[in-house]
């Protein structure tokens, strides 16, 4: 199978390691790629979002499958693009992916689908800010009513703070978002999801703030790991059964059907679990840590999906322990992040026992240099027999990487290891 991966982040760059791994893949190509991912596929400099130039690469590059990693492209059709050319495609369609594109139309497919969520309210006038921040809060969860990579929501109990947000992204046009806070763990659950098949794989905990012990503002996410040793089994079934299989069904019923990955991010309170958010894609960076611990061949399980076979096949296999994802990120970050700087001690390949180096913002200077192209710029993931092991894997590992200015949060997993989650 030839097998085309779109998208230039570490979310990628373990698509690729993945792929790799499965027998039946025998040519990886990535557009655009990054320096990490030229080391495991053929990279192309190729626009994610140009559906027509997506399209004619896969074309020429006669893929089998394509796998479309971030949301924008997938939002903006190419998969869509892509299906009308015949060529298999995992991702949903542009009508289904407005279920992370359009937070309005996710609120309606979960409240036909009977699933909890948080209650929310949409404010595009200025002049109605200050009314509808009165009948929410504290704790204020403002957010984009757009795409804006985990980068549009601030959760704070000082109303100032949330009031310059909402006023900052009315001020840019962006309408905005206000919810009523969702106490609990955060768990993100990703379910390949092919119509009303619905195939769950392993949870796992984002750490979206910037810092140590979830301090200052929220990022692209910092650092994840999995399993979850504080979620009971019986979650993660209800989750799928109570949250995902009936909004599967509503886009169904809709006649969108999702075909691709469905993550649900929810929080896990006293009244059960709750959605924070749906995604279309897998998440970022939870999935360098689950793919780390798969054990089946990632690319029989997406082009099953991708052509509606997915009930056909044998559920994914896990492997024992413990997998954490801790990611390196630019001085600054999540500002303006300072780029530029040359990297050392990434290595060269990705893999080194128990630990792995992806890549995200990257790109080689033409003397061969490592230079950082973006606010995350490298992930390390640690394996281990449980999350103590892993941790260490993955802080042995980032130890050793330098990058001027850079940082990275120390306590990934902590919780979870010194039981202090609790559901
Ligand atoms: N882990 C957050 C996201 O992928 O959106």
């Amino acid at each position: 199978m030839r097998v085309l991966v779109i998208g230039s982040g570490a979310r990628e760059h373990a698509l690729v390691l993945a792929l790799r791994r499965d027998p039946a893949v025998t040519a990886l190509f990535a557009a655009p790629g990054n320096a990490g991912i030229a080391q495991q596929a053929q990279v192309r400099p190729v626009d994610p979002c140009a559906a027509e130039d997506v399209v004619a690469l896969a074309t020429e590059v006669d893929a089998d499958l394509v796998v479309i990693g971030p949301e924008v492209p997938l939002v903006l059709g190419v998969a869509d693009a892509l299906r009308v050319a015949g060529i298999p495609c995992f991702g949903p369609s542009a009508a289904a992916a407005r279920i992370e594109g359009s937070k309005a139309f996710a609120k309606d497919v979960m409240s036909a689908a009977g699933v909890r969520t948080a209650h929310s309210e949409v404010v595009d006038n200025p002049a109605e800010l200050d009314d509808a921040l009165d009948r929410f809060g504290p704790t204020w969860v403002v957010k984009d009513d757009g795409l804006a990579a985990g980068k549009g929501v601030v959760v704070t109990a000082d109303r100032s703070a949330a009031r310059e947000h909402g006023a900052e992204l009315l001020e840019q046009g962006h309408p905005v978002l206000l919810e009523s806070f969702l106490d609990g763990p955060e768990v993100s659950l990703f379910c390949l999801v092919d119509g009303e098949t619905v195939v769950p794989l392993l949870p796992a905990q984002d750490h979206k703030r910037v810092g140590d012990g979830d301090t200052g503002p929220n990022t692209g996410g910092m650092g994840a790991y999995t399993p979850l040793p504080w979620l009971p089994e019986e979650t993660v079934t209800a989750i799928v059964e109570d949250v995902v299989r009936p909004v599967a069904a509503e886009l169904v019923r809709r006649g969108s059907g999702f075909s691709g990955l469905l993550y649900a991010g929810l929080a896990i309170g006293s009244a059960g679990p709750a959605v924070v958010e749906f995604n279309c894609r897998f998440g970022d960076p939870e999935t360098q840590a689950v793919l780390a611990l798969l054990d089946s061949p990632l690319g029989e399980l997406l082009y099953a999906t991708a052509t509606g076979t997915l009930a056909q096949v044998e559920p994914p296999r896990w492997r024992d322990g413990a997998a954490v994802t801790v990611v390196l990120a630019a001085e600054n970050y999540p500002g303006r992040p300072r780029l530029g700087d040359a990297i050392s001690g990434a290595g060269e390949g990705a893999s080194d026992g128990n630990a792995t180096v992806l890549h995200a913002g990257t790109t080689q200077r033409e003397d061969g240099a490592l230079i950082s192209a973006g606010g995350r710029v490298l992930n390390v993931v640690g394996v281990g027999a449980d999350l103590t092991e892993a941790r260490a894997s993955a802080y042995d590992r980032i130890a050793a990487i330098k990058l001027p200015g850079s940082h990275y949060r120390t306590d990934i997993g902590l919780a979870a290891v010194e039981n202090r989650i609790e559901v």
